[in-house]
């Protein structure tokens, strides 16, 4: 013990010790016999507007076109949803076979309704659809399932949008598009919107009669049905001629949505159309496949590499194909990876790439600048092109 501290101890009276805890527990008899309020108003409004996860119940199935369905969704517990802007999406968490995999469907129902306590997503199966199959075969009233709060910056935003939408989209992509017609509809946003919708044919129009119904009440919502086997307002496939067609004069925003090898060819549908990027808005419906993008490095064709992930404290080693990307690598081999709009926007797979490379299509590029020079990559949308290291949830 140093001198000073001996000195001190010295003038000390450790009688007094024995006096502390009888003058607490006094302290503790004059408190209020309920614990102290510590959720304020503030903080229980957040809480309702950005749940961690929401526990939602099947409280509706609606048939629609093609075998599609619509799910009106209810929470398991009653009351108010979480609030959304129209051309947002939930991401939901589904187990199926031995791995927890994510999927985002965009809300396709007026905003007004969480306030009803309920929300509608619709979901189309394919042939070779994965996680839609399932959900079209699985759900059914009284289901118990699990969604995000409502994501997504695919909704207009007065900042920075023209007061009018031209909406371009294909199959599924029509969803949000639909949320977007009914909240003009009900009045709670006060932008017009044209939709281009691209269709097969009339058979295969997702929510057509909706959305027509509400083309002839609302004259702030155009919908413009083209069809590539004829027969619709106009014929063939969306191309910069017919965007033009249906520009509004003056300033206007762009939003497309659609599957991937359709988003592949609007970019060069949309490039000549000279709208500044921020006017432009993106979202891809499904999986992207590497095969189709022009500057996907061919060399990896065919080749599965090794991927070792380190997450929560452990170490795994699994294969990955280079058609796949690694967050479904990491789903496949049952890891439950964290991911929600699987479309590279969120940012909540990031992990560090210590070792490796990916190839990214330019699309699905969101990473910030500090990102790309620390190794951070959206594993939902990279894939590889050699054998990769990677930590998922280091910093
Ligand atoms: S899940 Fe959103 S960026 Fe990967």
């Amino acid at each position: 013990m140093s001198q000073d501290l001996m000195r001190y101890a010295a003038r000390m009276d450790l009688s007094k010790m024995g006096a502390i805890m009888p003058r607490r527990m006094a302290h503790i008899a004059q408190g209020a016999p309920v614990p102290p309020k510590l959720d304020y108003a503030a903080n229980l409004t957040a809480k309702a507007l950005h749940p961690k996860c929401q526990k939602l119940l099947v409280a509706e199935v609606i048939e629609r076109e093609g075998g599609a369905k619509s799910f009106v969704l209810r929470a398991q517990e009653g009351g108010e949803l979480a609030r959304f802007r129209a051309g947002q999406f939930l991401s939901f968490s589904l187990a199926i076979g031995g791995s927890t995999i994510t999927r985002a469907y965009s809300l396709c129902c007026p905003p007004s309704w969480a306030k009803q306590g309920k929300y509608m997503i619709t979901v189309k199966p394919s042939e070779d659809g994965f996680a839609g199959n399932w959900i079209c075969a699985n759900w059914h009233e009284g289901t118990q399932v699990t969604a995000s709060a409502p994501l997504g910056e695919f909704s207009y935003t007065r900042l920075r949008d023209a007061r009018h939408i031209l909406g371009v989209c294909g199959g599924s992509g029509v969803t949000p598009f639909c949320a977007m017609a009914c909240a003009i509809a009900e009045g709670s946003e006060d932008y017009s919107l044209t939709l281009l919708y691209g269709s097969r044919d009339s058979d295969s129009i997702l929510l057509g009669e909706e959305l027509a119904a509400l083309a002839q009440r609302c004259e702030r919502f155009t919908l413009v049905n083209v069809l590539e086997r004829g027969g619709g307002d106009e014929s063939g496939y969306i191309t910069t001629e017919l965007i033009k067609k249906y520009m509004p004069e003056g300033d206007c925003s762009l939003f497309v949505c659609g599957p991937a090898a359709m988003m592949q060819a609007m970019e060069t549908a949309i490039a000549p159309l000279g709208l500044p990027e921020r006017r432009i808005r993106r979202k891809t419906y499904g999986v992207t496949e590497a095969a189709l993008e022009a500057d996907w490095p061919q060399e990896a064709a065919g080749k599965t590499f090794s991927l070792t992930v380190k997450m929560r404290d452990q170490t795994y080693t699994v294969p990955c194909a280079s058609g796949e990307t690694v967050l479904v690598a990491m789903e496949r081999a049952g890891l439950e990876p964290p991911s929600r709009c699987r479309s590279g926007e969120c940012g909540w797979c990031r992990s560090r790439l210590s070792a490796g490379t990916v190839y990214i299509p330019a699309r699905t590029e969101h990473r910030r600048k500090a990102d790309l020079a620390y190794g951070y990559i959206h594993p939902c949308c990279s894939f590889p092109t050699s054998d990769l290291t990677l930590c998922v949830g280091c910093e």
